[in-house]
């Protein structure tokens, strides 16, 4: 059978640029549309046209200037809301239109305080509304992880039947646990009749650290889309991470018999510029894009790495454009790493020297958190001995 294609959502200019402090203006949310097109992914979320005359004039701006990928905007299940994201995308070579509202007994009564049957109208009725301005319609079931699968069930059988082209589960509230999540993703392929009409996606936030895990067990079931952002940006603990999904299906394409239009390659570099974009910084043990993801620290997982990198990593570095594996200094390295270091830097020694070395190496480590390049200077200028060729 031949790979499945999986679509590549995402919204990092949407989702993500809701984090507190990320907010981007339409010059810089341009640049990033043109990098993320560049990258691959399928579809770019602008932004949410209602929300302000900033917003719509960025998801107007980019509906200019991408090509190849689709342009999404949001909107809630309002009339003014769908008219307003329908006129933002007038200019898209693709446009897509975002439209949807909660399904859980929770946002029923407490956001709408409407009743089960109300809100599948509006829903319905948001699907027709936003079929006026594109063929291309997706609707989300907000907080779909806490909705009752019958009851979720009936109102994506009514959308797709209003025109929905995609529809998306959102685990809005990262509730969910994976099986569970795979679970709803297949009940729906089998309790709505017409689930072959539309393209099933996977919306999963962070909340408890489970969102790539989700939205993978969500493609196992059978979903074929994925929303995400680049370093995992989004509202609270965040979204699925781009470069997180990209890389699982990438590394495990035998066992899933998945891929993507992603360029791994750009994931590093593009993980960097919205970093410094959004002025948000990546955790350094981020997975594929922090700091230390290729660092390699102590002196067993040294030791491994210099005879055979594949012990300790199971991505090569440069597929997704970092700068390298790193053998970091610390107390924890061993001597094998404090060799290689200086053999980096010219200085040859001898097993003997070595085991000296190491010793004074221990005692600088243990003064500091890093050992660095200065440092191993300053003790081969105050080590000379016959061996030494630098
Ligand atoms: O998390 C969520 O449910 C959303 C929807 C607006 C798609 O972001
Ligand atoms: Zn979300």
């Amino acid at each position: 059978m031949p790979d499945k294609k999986i679509f590549i959502f995402d919204t990092t200019l949407r989702d993500g640029e809701q984090v507190p402090g990320c907010k981007l203006n339409t010059k810089e949310k341009v640049e990033l549309a043109l990098q993320l097109e560049e990258l691959g992914v399928d579809i770019i979320e602008a932004g949410f046209p209602i929300s302000s005359p900033g917003d719509f004039s960025s998801v107007e701006e980019i509906s200019k200037i991408i090509r190849n990928a689709t342009v999404c905007g949001l909107s809630r299940a309002v009339k003014k809301d769908i008219e307003v994201a329908g006129q933002a995308l007038k200019y898209a070579k693709r446009p897509r239109i975002h439209t949807g509202i909660g399904t859980s007994d929770l946002h029923i009564k407490s956001k709408f305080n409407a009743t089960r049957e109300e809100i599948l109208q509006r829903a319905v009725q948001a699907v027709g509304w936003a079929r006026q301005f594109t063929d291309d319609v997706e609707f989300y079931a907000e907080d779909a992880g806490r909705t009752d699968n019958d009851y979720l069930a009936k109102v994506i059988e009514a959308v797709i039947a209003a025109g929905a082209t995609t529809v998306n589960i959102p685990d809005t509230t990262g509730y969910c646990l994976p099986h569970q999540y795979g679970e709803k993703i297949a009940y729906l392929i089998s309790h709505v009749p017409n689930i072959d009409k539309a393209v099933i996606s996977c919306h999963c936030h962070n909340d408890l650290g489970l969102a790539t895990a989700n939205s993978i067990a969500g493609i196992i079931s059978g979903a074929r889309q994925i929303e995400c952002t680049i370093n995992g940006l989004g509202e609270r603990a965040g979204n699925t991470s781009l470069e997180e999904v990209a890389m699982v299906i990438k590394q495990h394409k035998k066992d899933l018999g998945f891929y993507t239009s992603i360029k791994s390659q750009m994931l590093n570099p593009i993980s960097r510029i919205v970093s410094e974009t959004m002025r948000m910084p990546v955790q350094p043990n981020k997975a594929i894009v922090g700091s230390n993801a290729f660092s390699h620290s102590s002196g067993i997982h040294q030791d491994g790495f210099l005879k055979d990198a594949l012990t300790y990593e199971i991505i090569n570095p440069e597929e997704v454009g970092a700068d390298g594996s790193k053998i970091v200094l610390t107390a924890r390295s061993g001597r094998s790493a404090l060799a290689h270091r200086l053999a980096k830097l010219g200085y040859e020694y001898t097993r003997n020297d070595i085991d000296v070395l190491y010793q004074r190496f221990l005692a600088v480590a243990d003064t500091k958190k890093e050992v660095m390049e200065e440092d191993l200077h300053q003790l081969a200028k105050q080590y000379q001995p016959e061996s030494a060729t630098a």
